[in-house]
């Protein structure tokens, strides 16, 4: 009997709906080629358009609604000029990362062929590795507040919060993934010589997990001397842990070292599968040039890849990733502006389509 995937699919704002039809093109095609189905259901809100029908960017239920699926495929949300930023991201986006508890944001780090990296002399293989970031605590808190505000007295505090459940359970998840990787090294990004409490706790609890995982080699690094490794040793990374707010610079500044923003993608993960992840590109809705067909879709779809990775069908996850090796190394017009071709959206989307069928 073929296994069916049940997916929710949010295209959101701005480009988002002009790779998300890329992207589901893809599974299709992925479905197909690998022996699965896919039942994808569409909603139309986390978007502008739903904001300014309903004021909210969710309807009530969406919790109930939205629980039962195996993920959400995700586009992108925000468009300035009708809703202010932070009302479309926590009204939306934040509210599937924290209600369906995905403590993990997952995001590859890798240089694919065809694609020039920022940092001179760097080829495909020499960047390659995961960025694994605390979702839920950390440093990102409500705990704190303001205090005799206006006056010369005026005092802000916000405390960052390390649970044992919170540090452990990232932790274990990025040992996990080490263990499953060829090099099987872990590094973990620190800052316990100047943060003296919540740093040195998450040192500990980091050594306390190594010692569980005999096989993977573990190493930390402060988070200023991280940050400068990323870019003169990119070589030397395979798994990088590290808390929310380290991880939120960590996660950008990986990426940025891969070339461009349209093509990479993330997970926000639920490893314990209580509530469904949620899978996205790394990029927004792009307003400078939404509604021109000419945003790159790898991003969306390379995201495709992860989710399918995270339902199980890791064969259709390589063949999705090896097509957009293949696209990407043959270069040419397919390829969009982003990338110096003279390829659309879904001429670019149609091309990698039609080579996971070819896998
Ligand atoms: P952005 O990622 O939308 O765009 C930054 C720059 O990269 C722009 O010049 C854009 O044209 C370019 N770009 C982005 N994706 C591209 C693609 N697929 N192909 C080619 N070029 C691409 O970030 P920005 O401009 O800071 O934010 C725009 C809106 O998106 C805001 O409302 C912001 O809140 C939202 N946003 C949403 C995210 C999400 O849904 N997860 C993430 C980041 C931003
Ligand atoms: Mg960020």
């Amino acid at each position: 009997m073929t296994n069916t995937h049940r997916i929710a699919v949010i295209a959101g704002d701005g480009i988002g709906k002009e790779v998300m039809p890329e992207g589901l093109r893809s599974l299709r095609a992925a479905a197909d080629r690998y022996g699965f189905a896919v039942d994808a259901v569409e909603f139309d809100y986390a978007s502008a358009e739903y904001y300014l029908q309903h004021g909210q960017m969710l309807p009530d239920g969406w919790f109930e609604e939205l629980r039962g699926f195996d993920a959400i495929f995700f586009g992108a949300v925000g468009w300035p000029d009708v809703v202010p930023d932070h009302v479309s991201l926590w009204g939306s986006l934040l509210q599937f990362r924290r209600s369906f508890d995905q403590y993990v944001n997952l995001r590859p780090v890798r240089l694919l062929p065809g694609i020039t990296s920022p940092l001179a002399g760097r080829k495909p293989g020499d960047v390659d590795f995961y960025v694994v970031r605390e979702n839920t605590e950390g440093e990102y808190s409500s705990v704190g507040g303001r205090m005799f505000e206006g006056t010369d007295r005026e005092t802000v505090i916000q405390d960052t919060v390390m649970t044992r459940t919170g540090v452990d359970r990232i932790l274990r998840y990025a040992f996990d993934l080490a263990q499953k990787r060829e090099k099987k090294h872990l590094t973990s990004a620190t800052k316990s010589n100047g943060i003296s409490i919540t740093m040195p706790y998450w040192d500990e609890r980091v050594e306390a997990m190594a010692a569980q995982y005999d096989g993977v080699r573990t190493d930390k690094f402060h988070i200023d001397i991280l940050c400068a490794n990323f870019v003169l040793h990119p070589d030397w990374f395979d798994v990088v842990v590290a808390s929310n707010l380290f991880g939120d610079i960590l996660s950008d500044l990986g990426p940025a070292c891969t070339g461009t923003i349209g093509v990479a993608p993330s997970g926000n993960i639920n490893p314990d599968r209580t509530f469904p992840s949620l899978f996205e590109p790394v990029h927004g809705s792009a307003p400078d040039i939404a509604g021109q067909g000419i945003a790159n879709p790898v991003g969306q779809i390379w995201s495709a890849s992860m989710m399918l990775e995270h339902l199980g069908e890791a064969d259709a996850a390589a063949g999705i990733l090896s097509a957009i090796e293949s696209v990407l190394a043959a270069g040419g017009d397919a390829l969009t502006r982003d990338l110096g071709g003279t390829g659309t959206t879904s001429s670019l989307g149609a091309t990698i389509a039609a080579a996971i069928a070819d896998r």
